[in-house]
C-alpha cells in the first residue's frame, strides 16, 4: 500500500508511521507533502530516505486554486492512502470528495467532543475527566468523519494543556500507525460515510 502524508509542522506522526511501516507486509511511505518549507517533518522523511514536497501557498490565490495544485502533487505519487497527518490547512469539498475512503486524519480529542484548534485547553476548561485522539476517515465537514479508533488518556486536576498535549501525542503516535496498517491490509472500508472493520461497522 503506497501511503502518502501530508504534513504542516513537527511531523511526529509521521514519524510513527514511518517507524511501522513494512514495504513487503503491509505499506510504504512513498512521499510526504507539506505546505510549510520549514516543516520539521520534511527532514523526518528525507533522513528516512523518503520524497518530500512542498506546496507552498501563494499569496492572494483561492483556496481552490492551491487544491488544484495539491491534487497533481499528490498524485503525482499515486498513492493508495493519503493520512493527514498535522496537515494545518482546511482542504476543499472537491479534493476530499475525490479522496473519499482514501483519506484519514488524526485529530487530538475524543470526536465528536472539541473539534477544530485549541482541543486540549477545550478539555481543561470543559471540566473533562478524560480526553485523547482519534483517527477518522476525512469528509468535507471538518473533524466530522467516521471515527476507526480512539484511545484514551486521564486529565488531572493540575493538568496543563502542554501536559495533557503530550500524553496525547504519545496515543496518536500508538493508534494511527495500527489504523494505517488496517487500511494497508484491506481490512478498513468508508462506505457511505461509514467506516467498517472486517466488515463490521466500526
Ligand atoms: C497532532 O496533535 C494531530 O492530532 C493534529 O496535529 C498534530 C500534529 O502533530 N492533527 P505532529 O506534527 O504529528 O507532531
Amino acid at each position: 500500500c503506497r501511503v502518502l502524508a501530508l504534513i504542516s509542522g513537527n511531523g511526529s506522526n509521521l514519524q510513527a508511521i514511518i517507524d511501522h511501516s513494512q514495504p513487503k507486509a503491509n505499506y510504504q511511505v512513498v512521499g510526504v507533502i507539506s505546505n510549510k518549507e520549514d516543516a520539521y517533518g520534511l527532514t523526518r522523511a528525507t533522513d528516512a530516505g523518503i520524497a518530500t514536497q512542498c506546496v507552498n501557498s501563494i499569496s492572494g490565490e483561492t483556496r481552490e486554486a492551491y487544491d488544484q495544485r495539491l491534487i497533481a502533487a499528490i498524485d503525482s505519487y499515486q498513492p493508495d492512502l493519503i493520512v493527514l497527518a498535522g496537515f494545518m490547512r482546511i482542504l476543499t469539498n472537491e479534493l476530499v470528495e475525490k479522496y473519499a475512503g482514501k483519506m484519514l486524519n488524526v485529530h487530538p480529542s475524543l470526536l465528536p467532543r472539541h473539534t477544530g484548534l485549541h482541543t486540549h485547553q477545550k478539555a481543561i476548561d470543559a471540566g473533562d475527566s478524560e480526553h485523547g485522539a482519534s483517527v477518522h476517515f476525512v469528509i468535507p465537514e471538518l473533524d466530522a468523519g467516521p471515527v476507526v479508533l480512539q484511545a484514551k488518556v486521564p486529565v488531572f486536576e493540575d493538568d496543563s494543556a502542554a501536559l495533557l498535549a503530550a500524553r496525547v501525542h504519545e496515543q496518536e503516535h500508538a493508534i494511527y500507525p495500527l489504523v494505517v496498517k488496517w487500511f494497508a491490509l484491506g481490512r478498513l472500508v468508508m462506505r457511505q460515510r461509514q467506516a467498517y472493520l472486517d466488515g463490521e461497522l466500526l
